[in-house]
């Protein structure tokens, strides 16, 4: 099906997994994850306020709304991405891509979930190699940062091993606790080395209006 709305529309292939634009039927999809549980053991991952930490069914509204919200407030300065990721068809997670200031500085940030029982296959990587070549080779973007807790072994694995320097330290709370950050950047120069030839990005340029772009 071809949406109105180009976002919707786009769709990142590598051999593994496709990041699919969260349609309202692909995030029908998603909702058992949501409901069964994201944010399932300690160390939590997610700063406050998230819906993960809700109780059902309050977890899933908030979900939906915090989507759609998102969706529905876009500028040149400010947009995000929202990608539900399909493993053999079926949905496992989401892969989202945050524009800030993209107009001035080129700059994006990440953030993903994976459902519990699809963790540590190798598939976190895949999504966030698959979602920086979105960023670079589709938007040109210049530099690509991601955040996650110290103690945040997936995450923080991830971008190291996709070349991400470290890029100090910040705090925040989760579940109303103060917890340390670790950031990390990606330059476009520093990507470059590692592009990969086997990532199919559809729907990009039709898309690059709605954002401010081109
Ligand atoms: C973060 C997340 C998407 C990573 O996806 P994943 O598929 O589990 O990660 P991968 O299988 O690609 O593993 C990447 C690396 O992390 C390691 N790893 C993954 N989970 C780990 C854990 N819980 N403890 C220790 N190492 C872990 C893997 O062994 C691998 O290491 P390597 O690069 O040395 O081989 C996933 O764990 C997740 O959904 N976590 C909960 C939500 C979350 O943290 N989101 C990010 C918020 S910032």
């Amino acid at each position: 099906m071809t949406h109105t709305y180009p976002p919707l529309n786009v769709t990142v292939r590598t051999p593994r997994l496709t990041l699919a634009g969260a349609s309202d039927e692909l995030l029908e999809q998603v909702v058992p994850l949501v409901r069964a549980g994201i944010a399932d053991t300690q160390p939590w991952p997610f700063d406050d306020p998230i819906s993960f930490y809700a109780d059902s069914p309050d977890r899933e509204w908030q979900w939906l709304r915090g989507i759609w919200r998102g969706r529905g407030t876009v500028t040149p300065q400010k947009w995000r991405l929202y990608f539900v990721v399909l493993a053999d068809g079926e949905p496992v997670g989401m892969q989202d891509l945050v524009g800030r200031d993209f107009d001035r500085f080129g700059t994006v940030s990440s953030f993903s979930w994976l459902a519990p029982a699809a963790r540590r296959q190798g598939l976190g990587r895949e999504m966030r190699a698959a979602i920086l070549h979105l960023a670079f080779a589709g938007l040109d973007a210049r530099e690509a940062g991601s955040d996650a807790f110290a103690d945040n072994e997936g995450s923080n694995r991830v971008s190291r091993a996709l070349g991400y320097q470290l890029n100090g330290t910040d705090w925040d709370t989760r579940r109303g606790e103060p917890a340390l950050i670790q950031r990390w950047r990606l330059t476009r120069e520093q990507w470059q080395p590692g592009r990969r030839d086997d990532i199919e990005l559809t729907g990009v340029k039709q898309c690059l209006p709605v954002l401010g772009l081109g």
